[in-house]
């Protein structure tokens, strides 16, 4: 059974992915520090796929218990989620964003030469391209000037594995430029868990619908769009979790076109605010209180993916559509509750 690390794998994106890896027979290690996750995860993960991940609890900025992990689990591939994602909290604390999202990077690669590591799947984000001149956005658009040290922690993180790619054609690397995340696992056990307020929509939205929130504001009706709203392109989390799957194994099979590779990953459809609270409102039958307020400072306009790269290239596509991930979301949100 082919090992992989799977860093940040009781998080978000980290457990759906354990699960998809573990139904395709891929034997998983987790390593996490539970910053922002819990290890009751394992427990669902386990109940849904069968199997209980190995479970390693590191900050990955420890050097030594880098070495650790790798002399104990070997893995033959890397997917490395671990990393702090909240723009807002990056202009805050920018050397807390650049400590965590590169030295973790650091520490996995220099560790991955020294072990038959075959190579590293990344989690990137279309905030590498800022807002964009021109939409969708291909694979080939440049990127903008980063509109948060998150952003540049990503754009950095991209670069240096473009560079150590170039100088070290045994490994290989493929960085997945995930549009915005949304949803949850179908059978409601595993989903987003924000610690807080989320600053999120789709989570604020789910938890407002439950009570939790008094209402949604919705940050600017006064942008160049159709209805005034902000645009993303927002794709289920099992359809991205489906994406790192085909990675890996793109990764392992020797499949790569170039020892770096990198794919957009969304649905290349680009949805409004108020279009996902129309799709929320429909899904879940409840009818969601908002307000219009300012801007939020940092926001672009609109992005979307051109996903045509990934498609043919990769052979995935996303397949789940928004009110899909409205009902998963809305129907993990109610287990929470409990
Ligand atoms: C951003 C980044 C993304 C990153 C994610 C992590 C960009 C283009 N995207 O996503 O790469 O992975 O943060 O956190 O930089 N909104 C409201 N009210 C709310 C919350 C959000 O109206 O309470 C609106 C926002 O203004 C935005 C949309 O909903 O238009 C989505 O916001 P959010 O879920 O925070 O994601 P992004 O900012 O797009």
């Amino acid at each position: 059974m082919k090992k992989i690390l799977l860093t940040g794998g009781t998080g978000y994106i980290g457990s759906h992915t354990a699960v998809e890896l573990i139904r395709e027979g891929f034997e998983v290690v987790i390593a996490d520090d539970l910053s922002n996750s819990n290890i009751d995860v394992l427990d669902n993960i386990q109940e849904i796929s069968g199997t209980r991940p190995s479970f390693v609890r590191l900050d990955l900025r420890d050097k030594k218990g880098c070495q650790a992990l790798f002399a104990q689990h070997a893995p033959e591939a890397i997917i490395h989620f671990a990393a702090k994602k909240a723009v807002g909290e990056s202009v805050h604390q920018p050397l807390l964003y650049y400590d965590v999202n590169l030295n973790s990077l650091l520490n996995l690669l220099e560790q991955s030469e020294k072990y038959p590591v075959k190579g590293i799947v990344f989690s990137s984000s279309c905030t590498v391209y800022g807002q964009p001149e021109i939409l969708p956005v291909t694979e080939l658009t440049p990127f903008q000037a980063a509109e948060s040290p998150y952003g540049n922690t990503k754009q950095i993180c991209e670069e240096i594995l473009h560079d150590n790619c170039r100088s070290n054609p045994n490994l290989n690397a493929i960085s997945l430029r995930y549009f915005n995340p949304a949803g949850a696992h179908p059978s409601a056990l595993i989903g987003e868990l924000p610690l807080g307020v989320p600053a999120n929509l789709v989570p604020f939205i789910t938890q407002t619908a439950a009570g939790i929130r008094e209402e949604l504001k919705v940050f600017g009706d006064d942008y160049p769009t159709p209805d005034g709203t902000a645009i993303r392109d927002y794709i289920h989390v099992v359809d991205l979790a489906l994406a790192h799957v085909v990675a890996v194994k793109r990764l392992l099979e020797n499949k790569q076109k170039n020892n770096y590779e990198f794919f957009n990953i969304g649905t290349g459809k680009g949805y409004s605010v108020l279009e996902v609270i129309r799709a929320f409102e429909k899904a879940s039958g409840q009818t969601l209180a908002y307000r219009v307020v300012e801007r939020r400072a940092g926001d672009i306009v609109q992005i979307y993916a051109d996903t045509s790269f990934a498609n043919s290239e990769l052979g995935w596509k996303a397949e789940r559509g928004l009110e899909e991930m409205m009902d998963s979301a809305w129907k993990w949100q109610l287990k929470l509750k409990k």
